[in-house]
């Protein structure tokens, strides 16, 4: 019986479940067309947020205000969605993890920009490497291919979440080149199609991860649920 579950709420937001603990990613829902709920009725314990730009931090706030959930990001983006009125919430940095009641959540790099939707300063853009349940998940987030994606892949990952969308973040190319470096069970691609300067293929690049790689790709719509 599987106790991780991951919904694709479209774009960079995820929803993931582990034993009746919610989390919630990058959680970009008002404004959203893709977006499969609304940020008055999607649940949240913790909200992790991976940089400051609007279509990630989204409905932090809203939502943490209405549910209560801790937010978990970098230092600067804690100290800005302290200052919008969040109570509770946990910095992180870079290369540091923390052991959370639900599991261990640790911010990998990613290259990219971090300013906030007021211009404040974001930090440094940040992926993620979760440890839940004995199964380890890596939400690249909005990045450039790096290198350092093999010293990730060193981890053993059971599923990688990778941008494929290309013009703000890796397109398909170098998606595929990502999952070579993270060697994961299982990839899930993400950031495409919310915009039309990032409108792609996700099941023509499922067929290339399948036909190049090791990995197994899975594509999820909106409101869709992948158990691991
Ligand atoms: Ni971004
Ligand atoms: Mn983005």
């Amino acid at each position: 019986m599987s106790v991780v579950w991951v919904t694709y709420h479209s774009h960079a937001c995820f929803g993931i479940d582990v034993e009746g603990t919610r989390l919630l990613i990058d959680p970009f829902l008002t404004g959203n067309p893709l977006a499969d709920i609304g940020a008055d009725e999607v649940a949240a314990d913790y909200i992790l947020v991976s940089h400051g730009h609007g279509d990630h931090v989204g409905d932090t706030v809203a939502i943490a205000q209405r549910t209560g959930a801790t937010t978990i990001s970098n230092f600067e983006i804690q100290g800005w969605l302290q200052g919008q009125g969040v109570e509770s919430s946990h910095p992180l940095h870079i290369g540091g993890g923390f052991d959370f009641p639900f599991g261990r959540v640790k911010l990998t790099i990613a290259h990219h920009g971090s300013m906030l939707p007021d211009g404040s300063y974001g930090g440094n853009p940040a992926g993620f490497l979760l440890t839940l349940e004995g199964k380890k998940i890596y939400h690249a987030c909005d990045t450039g291919l790096f290198y350092d994606m093999k010293l990730i892949g060193e981890e053993g990952l059971d599923l990688a979440i990778l941008p494929i969308g290309d013009n703000f973040t890796m397109g398909p190319d170098d998606a595929l080149r990502a999952v070579n470096l993270l060697a994961p069970k299982v990839v899930i691609p993400i950031h495409y199609d919310t915009f039309d300067v990032i409108k792609q293929d996700p099941y023509a690049f499922a067929e290339r991860v399948e036909a190049e790689t090791s990995a197994k790709c899975v594509v999820l719509k909106a409101g869709e649920t992948y158990d691991l």
